[in-house]
């Protein structure tokens, strides 16, 4: 099968989606899609070079929206009809929010808007779906709590993105999520993959239930969910 594959910049859900992406590479073409946020957020979560390695090759490309400019000249591949199907795993809210909306503005949006125009079956996992709390994972975070205000940072000294102000933050727009300063850090003032609660808001929630009625477009609720429906 040609499976186009988008990933949103949402760390909720994200390596379940990777993994999820491995296994579809193993059996069949898939294209990658990164908004500009995924391949961001990729970065964060150090899950981008396990992405990049499995990319590569006709259909098999790795897509990034800064390279796609604006007008998107991939996703006339889904115009025509070119894919089995589309997936979008993890997506935003506001990626959900500009589809129910009928915005197709970023690479990931009008993929799906191209789907909708060239009778590809699309199946998104929205990181909104019900309302409520929801525990979800952080990326390399300095816990000023912890943080002993060394003369000489070694998590600093560590990190190869020069990523760490130390004794205030990690710029995350640097970090690669290597987890290199966790293990430098003698006081464990750096967590990686800290679990936080954070709350759902009824308005995500309302635009994910709304992608119901969308013709072509099916809500999964776990990537996990996604390999019985291929
Ligand atoms: C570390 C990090 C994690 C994020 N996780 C989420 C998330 O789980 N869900 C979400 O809706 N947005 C999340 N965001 C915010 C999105 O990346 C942001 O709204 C972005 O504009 C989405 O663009 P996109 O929908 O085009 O990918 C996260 C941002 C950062 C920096
Ligand atoms: S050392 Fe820490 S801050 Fe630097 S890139 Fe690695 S995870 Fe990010």
């Amino acid at each position: 099968m040609k499976i186009g594959f988008g990933i949103t910049g949402a760390g909720h859900l994200l390596l379940d989606s990777v993994e999820l992406l491995e296994k579809l590479m193993t059996k069949h073409d898939v294209t990658v899609l990164l908004s500009a946020a995924g391949e961001e957020v990729l970065k964060m979560y150090g899950l981008y070079e396990r992405v990049e390695r499995i990319t590569g090759g006709y259909y098999n490309e790795l897509v990034k929206e800064k390279d796609q400019k604006f007008s998107f000249p991939i996703t006339g591949r889904f115009s025509l009809g070119k894919y089995d199907l589309f997936i979008v795993s993890p997506t935003t809210s506001n990626t959900i929010g500009k589809i129910v909306n009928g915005v197709a503005d970023t690479l990931i949006t009008n993929a799906v808007a191209q789907s909708g125009k060239g009778g590809i079956k699309t199946f998104i996992v929205p990181v909104d779906l019900e309302s409520g709390d929801v525990d979800t994972v952080l990326p390399s975070k300095l816990e000023l709590d912890l943080c002993q205000k060394c003369d000489v940072c070694d998590a600093a000294a560590s990190c190869p993105g020069d990523a760490i102000t130390p004794g205030i933050e990690i710029d995350l727009l640097k970090c690669e999520g290597c987890g290199e300063c966790a293990v430098a850090c003698p006081f464990s003032a750096i967590s990686a993959g800290k679990i936080i609660t954070i709350h759902m808001r009824e308005i995500d929630i309302e635009n994910t239930s709304k992608l119901h009625n969308f013709k072509g477009i099916e809500i999964v609720e776990h990537p996990s969910k996604l390999q019985e429906k291929l």
